[in-house]
């Protein structure tokens, strides 16, 4: 019997219309365009507005476009894994909300916090229920409304972050396509340089957790930096030997957008042409679990059955890792509809 493997069938997105640029974010806090494009690379991010909106609306508008572009229906998804770190509320799960709102009833959902490495975690998951078969159109969903944890009179951290969400199909195949191999790491002990202090069970919210803004996200942004850049490019390494590639094998290299010099860091080290390198930080910033997904939306016309791609992310927790995965589909297929 041939082996089952899991692939991404079609990906869908949505970034909300408000953009926040270097400009106006320099009357807001003491920053520059010069600082910020010099030393991560972001010239604006896209903000979601709207009195009650959050994480779901947007995941449930980048479910929308993946059912119109592919003609799938809500009833045929067996699974939506959702990976945020800004779910709706602290239950029930995002993924149900996003469910309900798209008219998914006829299987299961819940998230999953793998923070910036969400996509990974949630990629490698559903490869799983997939491989065993027991799920056949699983969607991952990933949404990220990073606007409502920034505290906007920071400027280490205000600068960096964006709302954004996007939604991939992964399917059953008997092709030797998708997924290849995944290496998947975690480690608490940098839980203290990346976090939020408040509203979960150590300090559920009260007065004093909002007087000390521990709502927002806490980042010691140094550590994270040199954290990220040597392992994330060592398990990039690591998946490429592992596979006996070297760096002319690689159609693409779909790094987290965080940085743009660790992104860099990764790309130098895996041997990597800037060419091969898919970059969209600057019109994007850092939207967490979305940015690898919201990459191959971007890039999806481009991508060719077979492609061999790495996808590889740094976050916090600190959870780290990359897939190695051979595209499933020449990507102007939607173009021509
Ligand atoms: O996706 C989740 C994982 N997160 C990451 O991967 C982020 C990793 N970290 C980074 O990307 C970088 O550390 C940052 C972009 C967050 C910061 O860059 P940096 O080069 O590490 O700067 P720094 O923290 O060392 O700060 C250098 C200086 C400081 O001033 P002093 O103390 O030298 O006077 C900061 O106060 O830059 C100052 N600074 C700013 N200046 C203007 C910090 N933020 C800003 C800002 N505008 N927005």
């Amino acid at each position: 019997m041939k082996k089952t493997n899991a692939v991404i069938t079609a990906v869908g997105a949505y970034v909300p219309d408000y953009i926040l640029d270097n400009q106006e974010l320099s009357t807001m806090v003491d920053t520059t365009d010069e600082w910020i494009m010099t030393r991560v690379g972001i010239k604006e991010r896209h903000i979601q507005k709207g009195e009650g909106l959050g994480a779901s609306d947007m995941g449930a508008e980048a479910i929308k476009e993946l059912f119109e572009k592919t003609g799938v229906k809500p009833e045929e998804i067996d699974l939506v894994i959702c990976t945020t770190v800004t779910p709706d509320h602290p239950f029930p799960a995002t993924a149900n909300i996003i469910a309900d709102k798209c008219g998914i009833k006829n299987g299961h959902g819940f998230d999953l916090n793998g923070a910036c490495s969400g996509f990974l975690y949630g990629l490698d998951t559903a490869t799983r229920f997939i491989e065993s078969g027991a799920k056949k159109k699983i969607i991952l969903v990933s949404a990220e409304k990073m606007s409502s944890i920034v505290d906007y009179t920071d400027r280490t951290t205000c600068v960096l972050f964006g709302d954004a969400a996007t939604a991939v199909l992964i399917e059953p195949t008997e092709e030797e396509i998708g997924v290849c191999d995944s290496i998947l790491r975690s480690d608490g002990f940098g839980r203290v340089h990346l976090h939020m202090k408040g509203g979960g069970s150590v300090y559920p919210a009260s007065h004093e957790t909002v007087d000390n803004k521990m709502h927002y996200i806490y980042q010691e942004g140094q550590p994270v930096f040199k954290n990220a850049v040597s392992k994330m490019a060592d398990v990039s390494v690591e998946i490429m030997e592992r596979n006996n590639m070297n760096h002319e094998d690689i159609a693409w290299l779909v790094p987290h957008q965080a940085n743009l010099r660790i992104i860099g860091a990764t790309a130098e080290r895996m041997n990597l042409a800037k060419e091969k390198v898919m970059i969209n930080i600057e019109r994007y910033g850092n939207t967490t679990s979305a940015t690898i997904p919201l990459c191959l939306w971007e890039w999806e016309k481009q991508l060719k059955k077979g492609d061999n791609i790495v996808i590889a992310s740094f976050g916090a927790g600190f959870t780290w890792g990359s897939i190695y995965m051979k595209w499933g589909y020449d990507g102007d297929k939607y173009a021509k509809k």
